[in-house]
Order: structure tokens, then sequence, then C-alpha cells
């Protein structure tokens, strides 16, 4: 009989944090993420994966996705090389994504194409084409799902639970993804969760964005990180200077970068075993000073990003997991 875990996944794209329908599918996630994380510490991983091959696509700049996924792929046995600078594909000289998706699958023999593009329909839209599956890495301003799932696996590795929680996601809520794929699967997933939406008021998250969380989702909206300390989970994100720069708005940008800020003495007032999540890169937002504090978590988030992709691409490619 297939588990829940292969129902979602096995030979499926993985573009929306919407497809994940059940909790089932995610307790079964997390054991192969935390028995990937006992199998990377014992530097015993096996090949699962040998004999795939998964190009890593980024259309936009990262750290953390692009190289996670990569060693996750490498670690598991797969071929796996990351292309990040599409100056220099043929992106540049007009090719459309369609096309450029046809052409890395059959290029490289890919059993899975992983992508990061700035528009929000662009793995949808890569799905469409491929025929093999596409894992969305980040796309635009709506959707970054594995990103979702990692950090809900941190809350989960370091609260033991991801319910009965009092949730803050503060900063850039109108164009970070982030927070809209963590929001959208916690709010399904978790069972009594109270969300604070914490931004300047130019920056909350957009009305047809809310009307996309399940009925009855309790939120408060606020203008400032003082009314959510009392948090379980406080995750910061930056103010996204690249989208104020695409719209022609960078005088708003120096106005809004550093309103919702975090500082080691407002850490210190919250409870002690509250969690500071935060995806990375960062600005202003969140203070160095933050970073040896017991609640700050955001070094950690990385490493189960390790686990959570090594679990995800098993998933999508090995019948049975
Ligand atoms: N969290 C995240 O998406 O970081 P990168 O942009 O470095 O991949």
């Amino acid at each position: 009989m297939s588990s829940r875990l292969e129902e979602t996944f096995y030979q499926q794209d993985f573009v929306s944090v919407n497809q994940i329908q059940d909790r089932e599918t995610v307790d079964e996630l997390f054991e192969s993420a935390y028995e990937m994380e006992e199998r990377v510490a014992a530097r015993d991983v096996g090949d699962v994966l040998a004999g795939h091959a998964i190009p890593i696509i980024f259309y936009q700049p990262s750290t953390r996705t692009a190289l996670s996924f990569l060693y996750a792929a490498k670690r598991l046995g797969a071929y796996s090389e990351a292309m990040h600078d599409m100056t220099f594909s043929s992106a540049a000289k007009g090719e459309s994504l369609p096309d450029s998706i046809r052409a890395i699958q059959n290029v490289t023999g890919a059993s899975a194409i992983v992508l990061r593009h700035p528009d929000d329909a662009s793995s949808q839209e890569a799905a469409n084409y491929a025929e093999v599956p596409i894992i969305n890495a980040g796309s635009g301003k709506r959707e970054h799902p594995t990103q979702a799932l990692l950090d809900l696996l941190t809350i989960h590795a370091k609260k033991q639970t991801f319910d009965n929680l009092k949730v803050a996601l503060v900063g850039d809520l109108l164009y970070g993804r982030t927070v809209k794929s963590l929001a959208l699967l916690l709010s399904r997933i978790g069972h009594n969760n109270q969300f604070y939406f914490a931004s300047a008021p130019q920056l909350r998250f957009p009305e047809d964005f809310l009307a996309t969380l399940p009925n009855g989702t309790r939120f408060t909206e606020m203008d400032n990180i003082h009314d959510a300390l009392d948090a379980d989970v406080l995750y910061m994100t930056r103010t996204q200077k690249e989208w104020f720069e695409q719209e022609g708005r960078l005088d708003e940008y120096e106005e809004l970068k550093a309103k919702l800020v975090l500082t080691n003495d407002m850490a210190e007032m919250m409870p002690q075993d509250a969690i500071i999540m935060h995806p990375l890169p960062r600005q202003e937002e969140l203070r160095y000073g933050v970073d040896k504090n017991p609640r700050a978590a955001y070094f950690d988030q990385m490493k189960y990003g390790l686990y959570l992709r090594m679990a995800i691409l098993k998933a999508i490619l090995v019948p049975g997991s």
C-alpha cells in the first residue's frame, strides 16, 4: 500500500504549498527528514538517487536554497549542477521559459528540475511543458514551498509541535514569498495557532492573499514588533529592495527598510522558550546582537533545509519512499 508521502510527491511537480493537503504527508516527510539528519551526521546517506540528474536553475540570486538543493542531490548520489547566472544562458537572447525548460530537461537527461524565477506563475508554466517534475525553489512574490516546509520542520524540531502556537510573521509581507507560503501551510496543517502579521502599513499582506487563508484562521495585523513579543515563534523578514527597484519605489524602500527592527534587548523580552527565525539573507531588521541569544534559530533553520530537501528529492524520485 502506498504512503501519503508517495501519493503526494512521487513523480509529481511541487510548485505550490497548497499541494500539501493533510498532516499525514507532513508527518511522513518530517520522519524522512529526521532520518536524513541522522544519516548526514553519521556520514551514511547511501545513494538512493544514483543515476538521476537534477539540474538546479536559478534566475534569481540565492545562497541557501541553491546550495542546499545541490548538496541534497549530490549527497544522495545524483548528478547535479547549479546554473546561477542566467545572463550567460539563452534567456539573455530572448529564449522563453518553456523552451529553456525543455532544453534543460533534454540536454541533461533530467529526472527533475529545481527552478527559481521572478515570475509568480513560472513554476506552473515550467511544469506545463516539462516531462519531469518541476520543484519550485521560489517563484515571484507568492510561493517558496520547500522553504515553508523547512520552516515548519524547524518549528517542529525546536518546539516539538506546530499546534497551539502564537506565530508572528514580521517585515515585508507584501513582497515576501516565504511568509505567504508559511502562513498558508501552517494555517492549514497546524491546529489552533494564532498569527500576528506585523509590518509597516505599506507592506501588509495583499487582500487577495489574505482571502486564500482557510476560513477561521486567527490573525491580528499590527505595525510594530513590540506587540508581537509574546509570540512563541517570531519570524523576521527583510524588506525586499529588488521589488521596490523593479516597481520604481526605491525612495519608499529607504523609508521602510528599518521600520521593524529586532534588537537583542527586545529578544530578551520574549518567552524563554520562544524561537526567532529568519529565512535570510538579512539587512537591518535583525540585529547581529540577536545571534547569540538562545532563542535564535535561524542558523539551525538552514540545516533543516538540507535534510528537508533531501527528503523531498527522495519522495519525488524514489518509489515507496
Ligand atoms: N531563504 C532563502 O530563500 O535564501 P536564499 O535566497 O539564499 O536561497
